[in-house]
């Protein structure tokens, strides 16, 4: 009888909310289903180079579903991006690691970062199955990550809640929210709770331009106004000198420009934290139980994504490297436009 396959599971990068709801997916589809072993790597990729692991079954499997988090653990270690004499020594390590625990195949969990990091093991000759993950929703060739959905809600509610704060004190209210280099999140929670202003990294803003759309509404009788500001936006050297963060900055220069008292809000990890959303707990489980389908017929070195209302794989090469970022003609945009959002562009 031909041996069980053994796979290796690691959630990398930032957390998010899902990466339990994966793991189980992924983990208990190759157990049940499949008739494969499965461990758990702690930390991302630091486990996979020292060899650090738990054992994973249905029952170590069991209840995770709802979990924020990851069970696992996570880190930002690349373990491909160190120094030249270092890389060797990990890629060793990492080999090492996959022959002495019997792996028929890694699957790495995370977003950009993780897929480039899985596209260069999986060029060692490593077996490698990618699962997108990320509340930025910027992974390459998938439609929406995991993660996104939940810290959609998480910043939606709180800018809900700012407007009426906001209302009260006749105040203008920037709120940062998470996004460094691409601005869905900004896009779609200023779209979802009417945000007055919306700035993100795609499109350049001109502060002039912001400070005069706020004075207008001022004028026009608007009793307060909502500020949604991507953390990756452009920002000068001042700003950058001093440390300050885009809310912090946007914030300065709108009470500066306009005279208005402004007040900024930095959402921060809240966004990351706590349960995921039954869509994420849905999209999760769809990508991990896909990711054991592609692992039980021996396609590797592929990453399980959705595309439209579908579950598909798409190689690692073609997502390693890039970004999704927002056309900045995308419809959201467009359709914000129409209800008068400024961009700080116009
Ligand atoms: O990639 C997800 C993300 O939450 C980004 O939105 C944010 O810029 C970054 O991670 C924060 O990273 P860290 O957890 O290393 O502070």
């Amino acid at each position: 009888m031909a041996q069980a396959k053994r796979i290796g599971i690691l959630t990398s990068g930032g957390d998010c909310p899902g990466l339990n709801a994966a793991i189980r997916g992924v983990g208990k589809t190759a157990i049940r289903t499949f008739g494969m072993e499965a461990i758990g790597f702690i930390n991302g990729f630091q486990g996979l180079v020292s060899g650090e692991h738990v054992e994973l079954s249905e029952e170590s499997l069991s209840g995770i579903l709802t979990m924020g988090g990851t069970i696992l653990g996570t880190s930002r270690e690349k373990p491909f991006k160190a120094e030249p004499g270092d890389v060797g020594r990990k890629q060793e390590q990492i080999l090492a690691t996959i022959e002495r625990l019997r792996l028929d195949c890694v699957v790495c969990i995370g977003g950009n970062g993780t897929m480039k990091t899985a596209h260069k093991l999986s060029k060692t000759g490593a077996n490698v199955v990618g699962i997108p993950k990320t509340i930025d929703n910027d992974v390459w060739g998938t439609d929406l990550s995991f993660g996104y959905d939940s810290a959609l809600n998480v910043a939606t509610e709180a800018i809900d809640r700012l407007h009426t704060t906001a209302n009260s004190h006749r105040r203008i209210m920037v709120v940062e929210v998470m996004g460094h280099g691409a601005g869905w999140l900004a896009l779609s929670s200023g779209l979802a709770s009417g945000g007055d202003v919306v700035l993100i990294p795609e499109i350049a803003w001109d502060e002039a331009l912001v400070a005069r759309f706020l004075k207008d509404r001022a004028v026009r009788g608007k009793s307060y106004s909502i500020v949604v500001v991507a953390e990756g936006i452009a920002l000068p050297a001042e700003a950058t000198a001093q440390g300050m963060s885009a809310g912090r900055w946007v914030a300065k220069r709108i009470s500066e420009l306009t005279g208005l008292e402004t007040r900024e809000t930095i959402l921060g990890y809240t966004q990351r934290g706590g349960s995921p959303t039954p869509m994420d707990r849905i999209l999760a489980t769809r990508l991990g139980t896909a990711a054991a389908g592609l692992i039980a017929a021996g396609d590797y070195g592929k990453m399980v994504a959705l595309q439209g209302t579908e579950i598909t794989s798409i190689p690692l090469k073609d997502t390693a490297g890039r970004v999704k970022t927002v056309p900045p003609d995308h419809a959201l945009v467009r359709g914000s436009r129409l209800l008068g959002t400024c961009f700080g562009d116009a």
